[in-house]
């Protein structure tokens, strides 16, 4: 009670408040061995198992939450320091694979329960937007099995320790010193091995120890972490305490197998013979082939050995895929040509999703996590540059963001690539535009909410990544919808394919015609603000529910959409270019903002594009957009296309003659 003298005059309802706090604040203790019957809060795909395992994840694109169910007091006095605190618990990382395993799992302290607006590579704590924010409050040990650029993990096998960032105070790869050795031994966290964390917390001397060992194994005395850090400056009162894992393309188990917490003392010593049992991860299942022909050939069936032979060869033949050491290194993300063969049904016809710009996409269904997917076949020829378009296409599918398509993994055949990808069970937005295959007319706060989202995506492409991801292709047909009708960007990174190890002889233009800006069309460079560019086009498109060539020739100064929309804004008329079909029944105030926000970016002028950041602010900040004048719009595209410095170019450049010649007839986008 000392520091109460210290304390300024008190309010009767202040000092209330503090007397219940102290008495709140008394000590927690608990130890779960199995956590059969045990009142947990839990989210996403964490479960308990029959067994009494927790199980936050169990399947690839998983995300599971547990949290002890009431709020913890950490400080005794309101407004005092953090106390000392101490976490134990058993846990176990099971993945399908021997040598790889994703994304990691993480004890925490967090202010919320809320942890729904969290990303995969962020283990579920966090997302890029908050990242390193103060106010998140978070505390949190990781086991982090992925080795990510953008939080400068230092392999894919560290223990660290985490305050309100996936980027580390400090860690170390996983394992632990030997007591009598003094040595330190190395550990796998995703051996399928069950092991021991220790988390400690003294408070009066600011520092956080984390120890790790195999279970069974005494807690060593050296502890593997060891940070100076004062929580007391991060951790609100009162706070959860909790699991978080996640999974993207390999599939792993993320489990704990016993848990213990105290205030103020040392965590009640978890007994191992009490835990649960682990599922047990055998030697992969070998191929049966052996089993079968023995007997076989005793009984000696010589005709029946041929006819297997001749299945076998078959099959090799009808499975057989491209390999290559350098693969070795994508590994993981690496599905088998089988796989995608029986998850599509052999690409029957009635699985075809649609046919886009790299290739025909089917829906399949994974055959042994029954995951839907969406597999995109890619003709290639195995050229040079392909090894890098791999290692691109794989580090992009990193990406993680709730308005992109998640790729999962990828296969490679002769003169064939195919790319998996999560499965949009809402298809693409231009089916809903164009009211094609039976879709429903789109309400305008729908087209909003994807608009926006769409604009998300594309931020993230362009400047929360470790490098910059230029889209290259932005029109509905490439935006999917989710079972939440969020928009979600498709393909992204893929036109690098013509990028690499092409001859420049014959260099595709690579996007849509009537989403390229006019310096791509010049130069073939493109940019963030080529993006901006087809993003304007796409504005306006979904706004007013047409393609971006206009069909009539006839009408000379009116085929582009965008001088459409210039002539009605010209005459005061902007809100009439709204999809007649919602009859009126819309925002006027949204759509016009996103109408002449469509206009500023498909600016034929670079310098006038506003960037996504800009765009972000105008569409969710509610930041006014500047006026916009005649004098910004003094051209039309069609002249500007027409008569501005691209018939020079033409003479370079004979591809992009027959692009631009064909210009005013195309109708555009598919
Ligand atoms: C994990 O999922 C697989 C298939 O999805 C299932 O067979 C297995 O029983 C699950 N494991 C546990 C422990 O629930
Ligand atoms: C679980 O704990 C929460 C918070 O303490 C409590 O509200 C809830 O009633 C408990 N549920 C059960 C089934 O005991
Ligand atoms: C606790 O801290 C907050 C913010 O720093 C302050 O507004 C409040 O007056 C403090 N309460 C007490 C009892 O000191
Ligand atoms: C959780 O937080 C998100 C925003 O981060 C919010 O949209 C959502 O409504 C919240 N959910 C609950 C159940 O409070
Ligand atoms: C941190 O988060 C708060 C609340 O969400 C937000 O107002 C603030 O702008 C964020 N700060 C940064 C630097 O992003
Ligand atoms: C332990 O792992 C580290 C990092 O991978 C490695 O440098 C070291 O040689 C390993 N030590 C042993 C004994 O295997
Ligand atoms: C952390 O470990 C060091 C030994 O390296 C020990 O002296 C210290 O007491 C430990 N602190 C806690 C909070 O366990
Ligand atoms: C930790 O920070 C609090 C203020 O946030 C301070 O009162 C306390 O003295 C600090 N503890 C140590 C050991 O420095």
């Amino acid at each position: 009670m000392l520091q109460m003298k210290h304390m300024p005059l008190l309010s009767s309802i202040v000092f209330l408040v503090f007397t219940i706090s102290v008495f709140a604040g008394s000590e927690v203790q608990f130890v779960y061995h199995g956590f059969s019957g045990v009142n947990l809060t839990m989210d996403g795909n964490a479960k308990v198992t029959p067994d009494g395992l927790l199980e936050l994840t169990n399947d690839t694109v998983n995300l599971g939450h547990t949290f002890y169910p009431s709020p913890l007091n950490f400080r005794k006095w309101l407004n005092g320091t953090v106390q000392s605190f101490s976490v134990s618990f058993v846990f176990a990382i099971l993945s399908v694979h021997d040598d790889i395993s994703a994304d990691g799992m993480a004890f925490f302290v967090s202010p919320t329960k809320n942890l729904s607006n969290t990303w995969a590579q962020y283990i579920g704590l966090l997302n890029s937007e908050n990242d390193g924010n103060t106010s998140n409050h978070m505390f949190a040990v990781e086991l982090d099995t992925t080795q990510n650029n953008e939080f400068i993990d230092i392999d894919n096998n560290h223990v660290g320790i985490n305050i309100n960032s996936l980027h580390s105070l400090q860690a170390h790869h996983a394992g632990y010193y030997d007591d009598q050795s003094k040595s330190l031994k190395n550990l796998t966290l995703f051996s399928g091995k069950a092991m021991q964390v220790w988390v400690n917390y003294n408070g009066d001397a600011s520092q956080i120890n984390v120890t790790l060992a195999p279970v069974g194994t005494p807690k060593p005395e050296r502890p593997l972490l060891s940070a100076p850090y004062n929580l007391s400056g991060i951790l609100k009162d009162p706070s959860y305490i909790g699991f978080s894992a996640t999974t993207g393309a390999i599939s792993t188990q993320h489990c704990v197998l016993g848990w213990s917490f105290a205030m103020n003392g040392p965590a009640p010593a978890i007994d191992v013979s009490k835990l649960p049992k682990l599922p047990r991860i055998g030697p992969k299942p070998h191929s049966k082939v052996m089993e079968i022909t023995l007997p076989i050939v005793t009984a000696a069936f010589v005709l029946v050995i041929g006819l297997v032979i001749s299945l076998l060869v078959y099959r090799s033949l009808r499975y057989s895929e491209l390999k290559e050491d350098w693969e070795i290194d994508f590994g993981p993300h690496r599905f088998s040509f089988k796989d995608l063969l029986h998850a599509t049904e052999g690409f029957k016809n009635k699985n075809l999703l649609g046919v886009g710009g790299f290739g025909k996409v089917y829906k399949g269904i994974l055959p042994k996590s029954k995951v839907e997917v969406a597999v995109k076949k890619v003709a290639h020829e195995s050229r040079q540059g392909m090894k890098e378009f791999v290692a691109e296409v794989v580090s992009i599918g990193r990406l993680r963001h709730r308005n992109l398509v998640p790729l999962l993994g990828y296969c490679r055949r002769q003169g064939e690539l195919l790319l998996v990808y999560d499965y949009m069970s809402n298809g693409s937005l231009n089916k809903y535009l164009y009211c094609e295959d039976g879709k429903p007319l789109l309400s305008w706060s729908q087209r909003f909410h994807i608009i926006k989202g769409v604009a998300f995506g594309l931020l993230y492409l362009h400047e929360k990544w470790e490098k910059v991801v230029i889209h290259r292709d932005i029109k509905p047909s490439n935006v999917l919808l989710d079972s939440e009708m969020n928009g979600r960007l498709g393909d992204f990174g893929l036109s690098k394919l013509y990028d690499h190890g092409t001859d420049p002889q014959t260099t595709h233009m690579v996007g849509t015609m009537g989403y390229l800006s006019p310096e791509f069309v010049h130069t073939g460079k493109a940019s963030t603000l080529t993006d901006v560019f087809a993003f304007g086009i796409f504005l306006l498109e979904v706004t007013c529910a047409q393609r971006p060539v206009k069909q009539n020739p006839l009408q000379a100064n009116q085929n582009t959409l965008v001088d459409w929309v210039l002539d009605h804004w010209r005459n005061g008329l902007l809100s009439e270019t709204v999809d007649t079909r919602l009859q009126g029944d819309f925002n006027a105030d949204e759509a016009c903002l996103v109408l002449k926000l469509g206009l500023m970016c498909s600016h034929p002028f670079t310098s006038a594009r506003p960037s996504m950041h800009q765009v972000m602010k105008y569409l969710d900040a509610g930041m006014p957009l500047p006026e916009l004048t005649e004098t910004h719009f003094s051209f039309t595209m069609r002249a500007l296309v027409q008569n501005k410095g691209l018939e020079s170019r033409n003479m370079l450049y004979p591809e992009l003659t027959t692009s631009i010649g064909t210009f005013s007839s195309l109708s555009g986008g598919r």
